[in-house]
């Protein structure tokens, strides 16, 4: 369904890995909006090819780019200004990775190594990419910059590792940048902060499947999916939301603020 909520936007979207990706989802949406994008991931995750598909789909170019490295974020913006024929109005970075996750490390036995590429990987590179737009000046007035998050940044959750610290950097990179770009030229930044969904980077946490349930039985709504959370940022980018930013914005189905849910606690009864 279509309300042509982006018709004339132009964007780019980082991210979208496979069809199950968020950011596969926002592509999918944003071209039924009537968005023009470009779509980006790192060169590593392109072998898989899977993106020339979505790019076929939703008449986009696709153009490589490691988040975390300066050179392909200038590349990338400066082509997409390009290619686009101007101005950007909104960008979703759906990036996260850690390798102390991947192989496994306890927190407690953090590899330091691995640690800093979380960091670099999952916030850092949200800050390089603000940069590169500033610097470019490559935002139209009122646009809106948007990053995927999860509530671990506020709350333990063991099996979430260094992911609950990079999203706790991202979230204040966010707030921070969305000061200076609000100052110099209206654009927003906000974070979302998604509801346990099944992507590729969602079942490489450890224990995935037991706490999807243990989530959805927690929240008043259910879990929201990864369709649910495309229509959210739509909406972030639509011209509907000018005045939201430096916002962390919680799109949980009331997980976030629910101490206990009466299926959950039954399940404690003798
Ligand atoms: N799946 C969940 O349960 C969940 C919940 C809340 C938030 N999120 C967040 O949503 C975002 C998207 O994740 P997803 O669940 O769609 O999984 P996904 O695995 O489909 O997407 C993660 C993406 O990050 C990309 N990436 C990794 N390293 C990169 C780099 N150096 N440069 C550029 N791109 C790189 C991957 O190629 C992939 O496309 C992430 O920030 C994730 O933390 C996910």
């Amino acid at each position: 369904m279509s309300n042509h909520l982006l018709k004339g936007k132009k964007g780019i979207i980082f991210g979208a890995l496979n069809d199950q990706s968020i950011a596969w989802k926002v592509a999918e949406r944003a071209h039924e909006e009537g968005a023009e994008f470009v779509l980006t991931n790192a060169p590593i995750a392109m072998r898989m090819g899977e993106i020339n598909g979505l790019a076929e789909k939703t008449g986009s170019k696709v153009i490589p780019a490691d988040a975390t490295n300066t050179e392909d974020l200038e590349n990338l913006v400066t082509q997409s200004l390009d290619i686009l024929g101007g101005k950007i109005d909104f960008v979703l970075h759906s990036i996260g990775m850690s390798p102390n996750v991947r192989k496994g490390k306890h927190y407690t036995e953090s590899n330091y190594q691995f640690y800093q590429q979380t960091m670099d990987v999952s916030a850092m590179s949200l800050h390089k990419t603000l940069a590169t737009l500033y610097k470019h000046d490559a935002m139209n007035d009122w646009g809106s910059v948007l990053a995927l998050t999860y509530i671990a940044a506020q709350r333990i959750f063991p099996d979430y590792n260094d992911m609950a610290d990079a999203k706790s950097l991202l979230e204040s990179i966010a707030r921070s940048f969305g000061y200076h770009y609000g100052i110099a030229k209206k654009v927003r930044v906000n974070t979302i902060s998604q509801s346990p969904t099944v992507t590729t980077a969602g079942q490489g946490i450890k224990g995935f499947n037991e706490f999807i349930n243990f989530s959805e039985q927690m929240s008043p709504l259910g879990n929201a999916t990864a369709l649910a959370c495309a229509d959210y940022c739509i909406s972030m980018f639509s011209d509907l939301t000018r005045y939201v930013t430096m916002q962390n914005l919680f799109h949980d189905g009331g997980f976030s603020n629910t101490g206990v849910t009466q299926q959950v606690i039954e399940r404690f009864g003798n």
